[in-house]
């Protein structure tokens, strides 16, 4: 089992820059073997538990691929399948599950419950989404900046729409990482500027900046990157956010306010039309097939340090 103390990964905060600059050269070193074909067995009998009380394609297929490239296993639990869906308390699924594996990912709804979790676990548990953040993605979005572009210190990158789970990671990561970012939300969808700190007492220490027009918003950016207007767990409100982010669709205009190499990022699932044109996410400034494939890169990488720490 995992050395003492445990290490969890429940938001972007909870890792100092200098671990980011280690996981994204190990994400970079584990990325150039895995297209060798060269074998990368840091993890061989390591076992990951993945728990989804939410839907996924990315987060599963990356961790899961990734673990067994890792040399491990995983167990794949979804609330309809498990004793969660009956109302196990998180807490004794957490102490039971803990027993057997080595890492847990966990995606649910509140940051609480993910929180819960983390406390009664014996092994270090990694935040796969809930409604409050997505760090592992924030985590691949930096990787493939940085691949394309080199250093995001010192960057902007313009948020256009909803203030949600992605926009509250993008501001921990400006912050630690100090580049600025730019967000525009409809009137009522703003960011929860105490989820965006980096922890309760250091809101004075932030990096994103509220501005009203989208348009104003990715002027002279160096990268452009948006959400779907409705996240999980919020579907009861999709009409009237329909209505209200009207205006906060990813447009050629909007690109072509922003730098002429900003790069254009979506976390995707995506909605063609809704929250992005489809020239913009099938053009030649986005790169959301990257993003999506260096999930699964940085994640080994992450994974590795959560159960070793560096490897030399
Ligand atoms: N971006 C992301 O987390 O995708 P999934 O919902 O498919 O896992
Ligand atoms: N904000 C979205 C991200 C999906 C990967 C959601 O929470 O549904």
């Amino acid at each position: 089992m995992t050395a003492q103390p445990i290490k969890h990964y429940l938001q972007f905060a909870d890792l100092a820059a200098d671990e980011y600059a280690y996981l994204f050269q190990r994400a970079a070193l584990i990325k150039r073997k895995f297209k060798a074909y060269e074998k990368h067995y840091t993890l061989e009998d390591r076992t990951l538990a993945m728990i989804f009380e939410k839907a996924s394609t990315r987060t599963r297929v990356s961790f899961e691929a990734g673990m067994y490239q890792l040399g491990g296993g995983v167990v794949h639990l979804t609330t309809s399948d498990s004793q969660l869906g009956r109302s196990e308390p998180i807490e004794d699924t957490a102490r039971v599950i803990s027993r057997m594996v080595d890492l847990v990912m966990i995606r649910t709804f509140e940051q609480a419950r993910l929180a819960r979790f983390a406390e009664f676990s014996r092994v270090p548990v990694i935040n796969g989404l809930t409604n409050e953040y997505h760090p592992c993605q924030i985590m691949a979005d930096i990787f493939t900046f940085i691949e394309q572009r080199g250093s995001i210190q010192g960057k902007t990158v313009a948020w256009i729409g909803d203030g949600n789970n992605m926009a509250n990671t993008w501001a921990q990561a400006a912050a630690l990482l100090g580049f600025t970012l730019r967000v525009a939300t409809p009137r009522g969808y703003e960011m929860d500027s105490q989820l965006a700190a980096l922890n309760a007492n250091a809101r004075s220490a932030h990096r994103w900046q509220n501005v009203a027009d989208p348009m104003q918003a990715c002027k002279d950016a160096d990268l452009v990157t948006t959400d779907v207007w409705t996240s999980m767990g919020y579907e009861a409100e999709s009409e009237a956010r329909r209505k209200a982010f009207a205006n906060w669709c990813v447009t050629p205009a909007m690109m072509a306010a922003a730098k002429p190499d900003a790069l254009f990022m979506h976390c995707l699932p995506a909605h063609r039309g809704e929250e992005v044109a489809a020239e913009v996410i099938d053009g030649p400034q986005s790169v959301v097939w990257d993003e999506a494939e260096n999930r699964m890169h940085v994640q080994k990488a992450l994974m590795e340090y959560l159960l070793l720490g560096r490897v030399a």
